[in-house]
């Protein structure tokens, strides 16, 4: 059996293009959603990623705040700019750039973003929301990994979902999502990470798996049940000297064998990756209905 790829650019597209006709609709109401986005330094991945994002808002007709600051910046520096834009009214959405340069401190500052712009969804006041079912910002990767698997049909609800990976921002936040007592969640969720034993014992039953390491070929297709949806989160570099970059991207999942046992699999890249800043887009929308929301009542 050769799997169906789920095609994440695809996927983001027709998501995107449902967010411009939203963004559309608030602007006939007076209210242009905009984005705060904050960069200190030169990191050419976090740059990279700034400028996809600020291209993204622009597309879709997000106002996007852009405020690339230079690496030596002080925190006093930072927080002031934080709280101008906590009390901007058009903005609604903060996005500070991780990794911040080792000099700031970074969960302070995540700390000083108002919870309700907190777009990213890493404000201890988000997360304690989306762990315990309430309405909040979820953290744009994991969600968009949700996304993709509701958009392509995935059954959810009862599945065994092996995911391989605890970090804050992918692995442990998804593993809440798909537990919650709701239509995107209720499924059974196994956490493995690099001190769990035997993990090929955990993975080969997953019906779902989803692999979110940071380590290239850390599945193999001897590690994967027959007909398993595989999720690949992982972007990583490995050197390629027939690239003029030198080196080419790719997941944690060893694709090529893979996909002969897998029923749907997404590639890396053009898999979950697009699907991460139109998490960002529709978090910044959702923070533009709720102060207008706000607003109102
Ligand atoms: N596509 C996107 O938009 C997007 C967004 C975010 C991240 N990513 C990619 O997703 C990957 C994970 O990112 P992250 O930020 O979650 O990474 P991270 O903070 O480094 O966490 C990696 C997690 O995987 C576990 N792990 C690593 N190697 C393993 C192995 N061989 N077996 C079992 N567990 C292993 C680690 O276990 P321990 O906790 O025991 O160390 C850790 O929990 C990276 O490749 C990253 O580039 C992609």
């Amino acid at each position: 059996m050769t799997a169906r790829i789920i095609d994440g650019k695809q996927v983001a597209a027709q998501m995107r293009l449902e967010l411009k006709e939203q963004v559309d609709r608030l602007k006939e109401k007076g209210i242009v959603p905009g984005l705060g986005v904050v960069l200190v330094g030169e990191d050419p991945a976090s740059k990279s990623y700034v400028t996809a994002k600020e291209r993204a808002c622009e597309e879709i007709g997000i106002y996007s705040d852009d405020n690339h600051l230079h690496a030596q910046t002080s925190q006093k520096d930072l927080l002031g700019l934080i709280a101008r834009m906590n009390s901007d009214p058009n903005i609604h959405g903060i996005l500070v750039q991780l990794p911040l340069p080792r000099s700031l401190d970074e969960s302070q500052v995540l700390l000083a973003i108002d919870p309700a712009k907190d777009v990213d969804g890493f404000h201890p006041i988000n997360v304690g929301k989306m762990v315990t079912g309430q309405e909040a910002f979820l953290p744009c990767t994991p969600h968009g990994v949700v996304q993709l698997l509701v958009r392509s049909e995935v059954r959810l609800e009862g599945a065994h979902v092996v995911i391989v990976g605890r970090s804050n921002i992918v692995g442990k936040p998804l593993a809440n999502m798909l537990i919650q007592k709701n239509k995107t969640g209720n499924a059974t969720v196994t956490v493995c990470h690099t001190k769990t034993r035997d993990m090929a014992l955990h993975t080969r039953q997953a019906d779902i798996l989803i692999a979110a390491a940071g380590s290239p070929h850390a599945i193999t297709a001897d590690m994967v049940k027959p007909s398993a949806v595989v999720i690949d989160v992982g972007v990583n570099r490995v050197a390629d000297p027939s690239k003029k970059t030198g080196y080419r991207l790719v997941g944690d999942v060893d694709f090529e064998a893979v996909k002969e046992k897998a029923s749907l699999i997404t590639p890396v890249p053009g898999g979950v990756g697009p699907m991460t800043i139109t998490m960002l887009l529709y978090n910044t929308i959702q923070a533009a209905l709720r102060h207008r929301v706000n607003a109102v009542t």
